[in-house]
């Protein structure tokens, strides 16, 4: 048995289970990226931990990761934002299926633009989206946060290799790895984030966001000293 049908045997219902699968290989035969079974593993084993109420998700695919997370959180609400038509389609009939549409809202467009009307706060938050944007997402994020939000963010370590093994453009290798290098010095600058990368594909960062008294987040903005500590 594959360890992806290990997984949903351990997690869902035959019904869903059913489901599952099919997302995972219909997403791979559509070219959607869908999180591999250790990380989809791994999202799940922190959901159950943290027993979130509210789950923010940037980048929906078809769906896979947002079902299994509703799956782990059975009171939680998420909200997950997709840029393809095809794909938040997708989501939702996979998500009727398995009788968790009222529970997820798929919000159909650009992440960049739509996160500033998004409110939280969120106790988990999953970036799973444009890599090139990862900085400007955790500095929207942020204050989108409930104290000890689980923060989990795939693909940090991603250099352009798609998983069928060709390449993005060298000019498009080169924007992805400046933006997750500045996501990686962000990360250790979010008073309160402790946070750490799993080698589990390109790389799974997973953190906790605990800021204490003594800590403060100022206004975010671009720019080397977007959260303070108070000193
Ligand atoms: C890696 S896939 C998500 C896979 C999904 N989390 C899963 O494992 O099932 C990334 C998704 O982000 C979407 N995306 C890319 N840029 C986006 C943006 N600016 N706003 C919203 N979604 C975006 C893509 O269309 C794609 O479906």
């Amino acid at each position: 048995m594959s360890s992806r049908a290990y997984f949903h045997q351990q997690i869902a219902t035959p019904h869903i289970r059913v489901i599952l699968d099919e997302m995972a290989i219909q997403g791979a035969a559509a070219g959607v990226p869908v999180a591999t079974a250790e990380a989809a593993g791994l999202l799940y084993a922190l959901a159950r931990l943290r027993a979130p109420a509210r789950i923010l998700e940037l980048g929906t695919g078809q769906g896979y990761t947002a079902l299994v997370l509703a799956l782990a959180s059975p009171a939680a609400r998420l909200i997950t934002i997709e840029l393809s038509d095809e794909n938040c389609r997708a989501a939702h009939t996979y998500f009727d299926a398995a009788g968790c549409s009222g529970r997820i809202e798929v919000i159909h467009g650009d992440a960049t633009s739509l996160l500033p009307d998004v409110s939280g706060p969120f106790d988990m938050l999953f970036l799973d989206v444009d890599k090139e944007h990862y900085p400007e997402y955790l500095v929207s994020c942020v204050p989108l946060l409930a104290q000890g939000a689980v923060v989990v963010a795939d693909d940090v370590f991603f250099d352009g290799c798609m998983p069928d093994g060709t390449w993005l453009s060298a000019e498009k290798c080169q924007m992805i790895t400046t933006a997750l290098d500045e996501f990686g010095r962000l990360t250790r600058q979010v008073p309160g984030l402790f946070s750490l990368v799993l080698p589990l594909g390109p790389g799974l960062m997973i953190g906790i966001y605990q800021p204490t008294e003594g800590m403060v987040r100022t206004t975010p903005r671009s720019g080397p000293e977007i959260f303070e500590r108070k000193s």
